[in-house]
Protein backbone atom coordinates (compact mmCIF):
# COMPACT_ATOMS: atom_id res chain seq x y z
CA UNK A 1 0.00 0.00 0.00
CA UNK A 2 1.43 3.37 -0.91
CA UNK A 3 2.43 5.62 2.30
CA UNK A 4 -1.07 7.84 1.49
CA UNK A 5 -3.14 5.14 2.04
CA UNK A 6 -5.91 7.72 2.78
CA UNK A 7 -6.02 5.43 6.60
CA UNK A 8 -8.44 7.80 8.55
CA UNK A 9 -6.72 9.32 11.66
CA UNK A 10 -8.74 9.55 14.91
CA UNK A 11 -7.38 13.03 15.87
CA UNK A 12 -7.05 14.89 12.16
CA UNK A 13 -9.39 17.27 12.86
CA UNK A 14 -9.30 18.85 9.88
CA UNK A 15 -10.23 15.83 7.64
CA UNK A 16 -13.61 14.58 6.10
CA UNK A 17 -14.24 10.90 7.56
CA UNK A 18 -16.64 8.36 5.52
CA UNK A 19 -18.01 6.98 8.64
CA UNK A 20 -18.84 10.61 10.34
CA UNK A 21 -20.34 11.96 7.09
CA UNK A 22 -22.57 8.99 6.72
CA UNK A 23 -23.20 9.20 10.73
CA UNK A 24 -24.54 12.75 10.40
CA UNK A 25 -26.28 11.94 7.09
CA UNK A 26 -28.37 8.88 9.08
CA UNK A 27 -29.30 12.00 11.73
CA UNK A 28 -26.10 10.50 14.72
CA UNK A 29 -24.60 12.58 17.10
CA UNK A 30 -20.55 10.49 16.77
CA UNK A 31 -20.10 13.49 13.73
CA UNK A 32 -17.39 16.84 13.74
CA UNK A 33 -18.23 20.09 11.87
CA UNK A 34 -16.20 19.40 9.01
CA UNK A 35 -18.47 16.33 8.17
CA UNK A 36 -21.30 18.20 8.97
CA UNK A 37 -20.37 20.95 6.16
CA UNK A 38 -19.71 18.10 3.89
CA UNK A 39 -23.24 16.37 4.19
CA UNK A 40 -24.68 20.15 4.51
CA UNK A 41 -23.19 20.73 1.20
CA UNK A 42 -24.44 17.50 -0.47
CA UNK A 43 -28.21 17.89 1.16
CA UNK A 44 -28.43 21.50 -0.45
CA UNK A 45 -28.18 20.22 -3.73
CA UNK A 46 -30.10 16.99 -2.86
CA UNK A 47 -32.05 17.14 0.38
CA UNK A 48 -33.24 13.47 -0.15
CA UNK A 49 -30.04 12.04 0.52
CA UNK A 50 -30.75 11.52 4.33
CA UNK A 51 -33.48 9.16 2.70
CA UNK A 52 -31.17 7.65 0.44
CA UNK A 53 -29.43 6.72 3.50
CA UNK A 54 -31.94 5.15 5.21
CA UNK A 55 -33.37 3.32 1.94
CA UNK A 56 -29.19 1.92 1.87
CA UNK A 57 -28.81 0.85 5.07
CA UNK A 58 -32.43 -1.08 4.61
CA UNK A 59 -31.10 -2.49 1.80
CA UNK A 60 -28.38 -4.03 3.75
CA UNK A 61 -30.58 -5.40 6.84
CA UNK A 62 -32.37 -6.49 3.98
CA UNK A 63 -29.52 -8.69 2.58
CA UNK A 64 -28.82 -9.99 6.00
CA UNK A 65 -32.57 -10.76 6.45
CA UNK A 66 -32.82 -12.53 3.29
CA UNK A 67 -29.16 -14.56 3.90
CA UNK A 68 -30.27 -15.45 7.20
CA UNK A 69 -33.63 -17.07 6.00
CA UNK A 70 -31.67 -18.88 3.51
CA UNK A 71 -30.25 -20.66 6.43
CA UNK A 72 -26.62 -18.52 7.11
CA UNK A 73 -25.51 -18.33 10.23
CA UNK A 74 -22.84 -16.57 10.28
CA UNK A 75 -22.27 -12.57 8.61
CA UNK A 76 -19.07 -10.75 7.84
CA UNK A 77 -20.07 -6.53 7.84
CA UNK A 78 -17.15 -5.47 5.92
CA UNK A 79 -16.51 -1.56 6.91
CA UNK A 80 -19.47 -1.62 9.28
CA UNK A 81 -19.71 2.29 10.63
CA UNK A 82 -20.56 3.67 13.49
CA UNK A 83 -23.57 1.64 15.33
CA UNK A 84 -26.89 2.43 14.20
CA UNK A 85 -30.00 0.24 15.54
CA UNK A 86 -31.03 -1.85 13.92
CA UNK A 87 -27.43 -3.24 13.74
CA UNK A 88 -26.81 -6.44 11.37
CA UNK A 89 -26.91 -9.10 14.63
CA UNK A 90 -30.19 -7.36 15.99
CA UNK A 91 -31.64 -8.72 12.26
CA UNK A 92 -29.83 -12.07 12.33
CA UNK A 93 -30.22 -12.62 15.79
CA UNK A 94 -34.31 -12.18 15.48
CA UNK A 95 -34.36 -14.93 12.99
CA UNK A 96 -31.47 -17.46 14.67
CA UNK A 97 -30.28 -16.37 18.22
CA UNK A 98 -27.23 -17.61 17.55
CA UNK A 99 -25.86 -16.41 14.58
CA UNK A 100 -22.41 -15.34 14.59
CA UNK A 101 -21.18 -11.65 13.92
CA UNK A 102 -18.43 -9.96 13.20
CA UNK A 103 -17.96 -5.99 12.11
CA UNK A 104 -14.89 -4.87 10.46
CA UNK A 105 -13.55 -1.35 10.37
CA UNK A 106 -10.43 0.36 9.92
CA UNK A 107 -11.18 3.51 11.50
CA UNK A 108 -10.07 3.19 15.16
CA UNK A 109 -13.12 5.64 16.13
CA UNK A 110 -15.78 3.17 14.36
CA UNK A 111 -14.17 0.27 16.20
CA UNK A 112 -13.52 1.47 19.46
CA UNK A 113 -17.57 2.34 19.12
CA UNK A 114 -18.59 -0.82 17.29
CA UNK A 115 -16.65 -2.36 20.40
CA UNK A 116 -18.27 -0.94 23.06
CA UNK A 117 -21.81 -1.00 21.72
CA UNK A 118 -21.76 -4.28 19.73
CA UNK A 119 -19.73 -6.91 21.00
CA UNK A 120 -20.73 -7.42 24.35
CA UNK A 121 -23.26 -10.13 23.40
CA UNK A 122 -21.24 -14.19 23.02
CA UNK A 123 -20.65 -14.48 19.37
CA UNK A 124 -20.54 -10.89 18.23
CA UNK A 125 -16.80 -9.54 17.53
CA UNK A 126 -15.65 -6.27 16.43
CA UNK A 127 -12.67 -6.18 14.47
CA UNK A 128 -9.83 -3.33 13.69
CA UNK A 129 -9.51 -4.21 9.96
CA UNK A 130 -8.64 -2.73 6.03
CA UNK A 131 -10.45 -4.67 3.62
CA UNK A 132 -7.63 -3.37 1.20
CA UNK A 133 -5.78 -6.18 3.07
CA UNK A 134 -8.23 -9.14 2.98
CA UNK A 135 -5.29 -11.49 3.81
CA UNK A 136 -5.04 -10.04 7.27
CA UNK A 137 -9.08 -10.04 8.10
CA UNK A 138 -9.00 -13.80 6.53
CA UNK A 139 -6.53 -14.79 9.11
CA UNK A 140 -8.01 -13.07 11.99
CA UNK A 141 -11.09 -15.00 11.05
CA UNK A 142 -9.62 -18.12 11.20
CA UNK A 143 -6.85 -17.76 13.85
CA UNK A 144 -9.19 -16.68 16.53
CA UNK A 145 -12.33 -19.44 15.32
CA UNK A 146 -14.94 -16.10 14.75
CA UNK A 147 -16.10 -17.60 11.41
CA UNK A 148 -15.82 -21.27 10.11
CA UNK A 149 -14.90 -20.70 6.47
CA UNK A 150 -16.11 -24.46 5.69
CA UNK A 151 -19.84 -23.30 6.55
CA UNK A 152 -21.38 -20.45 4.43
CA UNK A 153 -21.04 -17.08 5.74
CA UNK A 154 -22.91 -13.59 4.19
CA UNK A 155 -20.63 -10.73 3.78
CA UNK A 156 -21.64 -7.24 3.35
CA UNK A 157 -20.27 -4.41 1.99
CA UNK A 158 -22.51 -1.42 2.72
CA UNK A 159 -21.09 1.67 0.78
CA UNK A 160 -17.63 0.88 1.59
CA UNK A 161 -16.03 -0.18 -2.04
CA UNK A 162 -16.61 3.18 -3.15
CA UNK A 163 -13.56 4.02 -0.89
CA UNK A 164 -11.33 1.78 -2.33
CA UNK A 165 -9.82 3.69 -5.69
CA UNK A 166 -8.79 1.54 -8.73
CA UNK A 167 -5.33 0.91 -8.31
CA UNK A 168 -6.58 -0.42 -4.75
CA UNK A 169 -8.26 -3.28 -6.43
CA UNK A 170 -11.18 -3.64 -4.87
CA UNK A 171 -12.29 -6.79 -7.33
CA UNK A 172 -9.02 -8.71 -6.28
CA UNK A 173 -10.23 -7.96 -2.72
CA UNK A 174 -13.82 -9.31 -3.38
CA UNK A 175 -12.09 -12.43 -5.48
CA UNK A 176 -9.54 -13.03 -1.89
CA UNK A 177 -13.07 -13.93 -0.18
CA UNK A 178 -14.84 -15.35 -2.57
CA UNK A 179 -12.19 -17.99 -2.84
CA UNK A 180 -12.13 -18.66 0.95
CA UNK A 181 -15.78 -18.88 1.75
CA UNK A 182 -18.01 -22.04 1.21
CA UNK A 183 -20.56 -22.30 -1.21
CA UNK A 184 -24.43 -21.22 -1.06
CA UNK A 185 -22.47 -18.21 0.89
CA UNK A 186 -23.93 -14.49 0.03
CA UNK A 187 -22.34 -11.16 -1.08
CA UNK A 188 -24.18 -8.06 -0.87
CA UNK A 189 -22.77 -4.82 -1.90
CA UNK A 190 -23.75 -1.31 -2.24
CA UNK A 191 -22.04 1.03 -4.42
CA UNK A 192 -21.97 4.94 -5.28
CA UNK A 193 -23.50 5.31 -8.93
CA UNK A 194 -21.68 7.47 -11.53
CA UNK A 195 -25.30 7.54 -12.94
CA UNK A 196 -25.63 10.42 -9.60
CA UNK A 197 -25.96 14.01 -10.78
CA UNK A 198 -22.98 15.80 -11.84
CA UNK A 199 -23.27 18.25 -8.71
CA UNK A 200 -23.61 15.03 -6.70
CA UNK A 201 -20.45 14.05 -8.07
CA UNK A 202 -19.08 17.56 -8.29
CA UNK A 203 -19.53 17.75 -3.98
CA UNK A 204 -17.46 14.30 -3.55
CA UNK A 205 -14.78 15.18 -5.36
CA UNK A 206 -13.50 17.97 -2.54
CA UNK A 207 -13.34 14.38 -0.87
CA UNK A 208 -9.51 13.91 -3.36
CA UNK A 209 -7.34 12.82 -0.84
CA UNK A 210 -8.77 12.23 2.69
CA UNK A 211 -10.51 9.01 3.81
CA UNK A 212 -13.31 9.91 2.31
CA UNK A 213 -12.42 10.26 -0.94
CA UNK A 214 -14.69 8.67 -3.05
CA UNK A 215 -14.52 6.17 -6.74
CA UNK A 216 -18.59 5.68 -8.08
CA UNK A 217 -18.64 3.53 -10.96
CA UNK A 218 -20.78 2.28 -13.42
CA UNK A 219 -23.56 -0.60 -12.84
CA UNK A 220 -21.12 -2.37 -15.17
CA UNK A 221 -18.03 -1.82 -13.27
CA UNK A 222 -20.22 -2.73 -10.12
CA UNK A 223 -21.80 -6.64 -11.35
CA UNK A 224 -17.92 -7.36 -11.77
CA UNK A 225 -17.62 -7.34 -8.65
CA UNK A 226 -19.94 -9.91 -8.24
CA UNK A 227 -17.44 -12.38 -10.41
CA UNK A 228 -18.18 -16.05 -9.29
CA UNK A 229 -21.51 -15.48 -7.60
CA UNK A 230 -24.79 -15.90 -9.00
CA UNK A 231 -26.54 -12.23 -9.16
CA UNK A 232 -30.36 -12.44 -7.44
CA UNK A 233 -32.89 -10.44 -9.04
CA UNK A 234 -33.32 -7.78 -9.67
CA UNK A 235 -29.55 -7.67 -10.19
CA UNK A 236 -27.15 -4.65 -9.55
CA UNK A 237 -29.82 -1.89 -9.45
CA UNK A 238 -30.78 1.64 -7.35
CA UNK A 239 -31.48 0.10 -3.62
CA UNK A 240 -35.04 1.61 -3.79
CA UNK A 241 -35.48 -1.01 -6.15
CA UNK A 242 -34.58 -3.55 -4.13
CA UNK A 243 -37.04 -2.37 -1.51
CA UNK A 244 -40.15 -1.27 -2.73
CA UNK A 245 -41.44 -0.45 -6.29
CA UNK A 246 -43.08 3.10 -5.29
CA UNK A 247 -39.66 4.62 -3.89
CA UNK A 248 -38.05 7.71 -5.03
CA UNK A 249 -35.44 7.81 -7.41
CA UNK A 250 -32.22 10.00 -5.96
CA UNK A 251 -29.66 12.51 -7.37
CA UNK A 252 -27.61 10.54 -5.81
CA UNK A 253 -27.74 6.87 -7.13
CA UNK A 254 -26.70 4.13 -4.68
CA UNK A 255 -26.39 0.52 -6.52
CA UNK A 256 -27.25 -2.53 -4.72
CA UNK A 257 -26.45 -6.14 -5.13
CA UNK A 258 -27.04 -9.55 -3.78
CA UNK A 259 -25.04 -12.66 -4.98
CA UNK A 260 -24.85 -16.38 -3.82
CA UNK A 261 -21.88 -18.44 -3.88
CA UNK A 262 -22.83 -21.58 -6.16
C1 LIG B 1 -20.47 5.18 4.51
S1 LIG B 1 -19.95 4.26 5.91
C2 LIG B 1 -21.04 2.85 5.81
C3 LIG B 1 -21.22 2.17 7.14
C4 LIG B 1 -22.10 0.93 7.15
N1 LIG B 1 -21.64 -0.08 6.22
C5 LIG B 1 -23.55 1.25 6.91
O1 LIG B 1 -24.08 0.85 5.90
O2 LIG B 1 -24.16 1.91 7.76
C6 LIG B 1 -18.42 3.55 5.29
C7 LIG B 1 -17.63 2.80 6.35
O3 LIG B 1 -16.60 2.05 5.68
C8 LIG B 1 -15.42 2.15 6.42
N2 LIG B 1 -14.29 1.90 5.49
C9 LIG B 1 -13.94 2.64 4.42
N3 LIG B 1 -12.85 2.10 3.84
C10 LIG B 1 -12.53 1.00 4.56
C11 LIG B 1 -11.49 0.04 4.48
N4 LIG B 1 -10.54 0.13 3.54
N5 LIG B 1 -11.47 -0.97 5.38
C12 LIG B 1 -12.41 -1.04 6.36
N6 LIG B 1 -13.40 -0.14 6.51
C13 LIG B 1 -13.47 0.87 5.61
C14 LIG B 1 -15.44 3.56 6.99
O4 LIG B 1 -14.59 3.70 8.12
C15 LIG B 1 -16.92 3.72 7.33
O5 LIG B 1 -17.17 3.29 8.64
Amino acid sequence: MSENDRMPQPFSFGDFNSARVYDYLLGGKDNREIDRDLGDQMLCRAPELRTLAWFTRSFGLKAVEMAAEAGIRQFLDLGSGIPSSPNVHEVARKIEPSARVVYVDYDPVVHAHCDALLAKPEGITALLGDVRRPGDILDQLKNRNLIDLDEPVAITLISVLHYVMDDEHPAEIIAAFRDQIAPGSYLAITHGSLDSTPEILQVLASTHDTSAQVSFRSTAQTETFFAGFELLEPGVVPVQQWLRPDLPETRMVMLGGIGRKP
